[in-house]
């Protein structure tokens, strides 16, 4: 099929390139030129493992192409809508602005005829009744466009994996069954690989696709919210978080997934898609339905400040001058990504309150120098722990997870280690000298 991806950041980039290893022709568009131009030459943008060897393939099959000028979609089927849906300044609700832009561009580029429907298919996370505005738009144009809600749950660092195999796929559709139909049809020639696999796909109404993708990511964030208040109680009794989880992660029901405890989610996705959810729902009139997400939302940035607190505390409430190695600064390990970053947030802090931070990150350093040039940002672990007072890991890198403490240790000036994420061995470090502290992980010998 001839299929284009409008927007070509994490989503719509991974999405264009997986279309293409599945045999089919991809335009990518996006407005940023760099990008296009580093994608045309089959470089990936950002920090993806997987995605370089599929973008590469794809771009030398000739089946993939970027571009900037949209009027070359005009003769595809399909049109796939993965543009970033960011959190407003200054306000909770997602800013909608590029997909409005993208779906004025298929208006006003695609080539339709009465019997040749093409569609407007929307993979970008909206506030629920997006589809339906664009299904009137569409219907005004006198074009023969139809739209699906087609939501996307891929995760940074897998999301080539996710992309080709999901765990299920939404095809959000209009009420008029014989449209529905046409439209699932052409989903279905498009994922008939995936298909194949008995990956399980659901047929829903335009506002529960919507929904889904929301609900699913507002339960994710709620499930880490419940694990850090456990912390904050294990913190108050004396018990190990790490534990309870595993103890209760033992029953299915709960299952063991999205258990860890530590400074809590970030990134480009999980914190403003529970807020543009919360405000959606008070623009529906159904607000109090979502006040736990409020909830969910200040445990999780209390995480932030308890390790600044649990930082201050080890030096009599004062950070002013002591040197503070910060492993990780990407919002989690395999990616490049510091958006909403908990890692790159509570290094700020305390570099606010006077410490001398000294960043490393394996492949967010770039970006970090680029967005952030008053931060110390150094390439090693060497480099940042020298002569340091406090080692605090907040990205699980597996280099930072492997580290070996007894090496470590005569490199500091003063051996205090603050595990955010919950990743090393207590016993190991405590044995090479080393004062640990975890995150709700209360001091046990069991
Ligand atoms: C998320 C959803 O998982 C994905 O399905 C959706 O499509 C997009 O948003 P992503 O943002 O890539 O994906 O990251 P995810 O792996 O979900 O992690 C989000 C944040 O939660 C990270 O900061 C991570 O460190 C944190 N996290 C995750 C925890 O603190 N504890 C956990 O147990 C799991």
């Amino acid at each position: 099929m001839r299929i284009s991806t409008i927007g070509c950041g994490y989503l719509g980039a991974v999405h264009a390139a997986c279309m293409a290893e599945l045999g089919h022709e991809v335009i990518g568009v996006d407005v940023d030129a760099a990008k296009v131009e580093k994608l045309s030459r089959g470089e990936s943008p950002f920090h993806e493992p997987g995605f370089p060897e599929v973008l590469a393939r794809a771009v030398e099959s000739g089946r993939l192409h970027f571009t900037t000028d949209a009027s070359q979609i005009a003769d595809c089927e399909i049109h796939f809508i993965g543009v970033g849906t960011p959190q407003m300044q200054g306000r909770y609700a997602a800013d909608m602005t590029y997909v409005d832009a993208a779906v004025d561009s298929v208006l006003t580029h695609a080539n339709t005829s009465p019997d040749q429907p093409v569609l407007i298919a929307g993979k970008s996370t909206v506030p629920v009744g997006t589809a339906a505005g664009i299904a009137e738009r569409a219907a005004a144009s006198g074009k023969n466009i139809l739209v699906a809600w087609n939501p996307e749950f891929l995760r940074e660092g897998f999301a080539v994996q996710d992309t080709l195999h999901p765990d299920r796929i939404v095809y959000g559709l209009p009420e008029d069954r014989e449209e529905g139909e046409v439209i699932r049809e052409m989903l279905d020639r498009c994922y008939a690989q995936l298909l194949e696999e008995q990956i399980p796909r659901l047929l829903t109404n335009y506002p529960t696709a919507e929904l889904v993708k929301v609900a699913a990511n507002s339960f994710l964030a709620t499930k880490i919210s419940f694990i850090n208040a456990m912390a904050e109680l294990c913190d108050a009794t004396g018990g190990d978080v790490t534990k309870l989880a595993e103890a209760i992660g033992h029953d299915d029901r709960i299952g063991k997934k999205f258990l860890r405890a530590g400074i809590g989610f970030g990134g480009g996705c999980l914190p403003k898609d529970i807020r543009a959810f919360m405000a959606r729902a008070g623009e529906l009139g159904v607000d109090q339905t979502l006040t736990f997400l409020r909830e969910v939302d200040a445990i999780n940035l209390r995480r932030r400040e308890t390790a600044v607190e649990m930082a201050a505390d080890l030096f009599g409430g004062r950070l002013v001058g002591r040197k503070i190695a910060v492993l990780g600064a990407a919002f989690k390990p395999n990616s490049d990504d510091l958006r909403d970053s908990p890692a790159l947030d509570i290094a700020t802090r305390l570099w606010a309150r006077g410490a001398d931070v000294v960043i490393t990150d394996p492949a967010a350093g770039d970006n970090l120098r680029k967005a952030r040039p008053d931060l110390h940002v150094v390439d090693t672990v060497e480099q940042a722990v020298k002569n340091s007072d406090l080692l605090m890991v907040l990205t699980e890198w597996k280099d930072f997870t492997e580290l070996d403490p007894a090496e470590l240790r005569p490199r500091v000036r003063e051996a205090h280690v603050i595990d955010g994420r919950n990743v090393l061995d207590p016993q190991a470090w405590s044995d090479a000298g080393w004062d640990y502290r975890g995150m709700g992980r209360g001091v046990s010998t069991w």
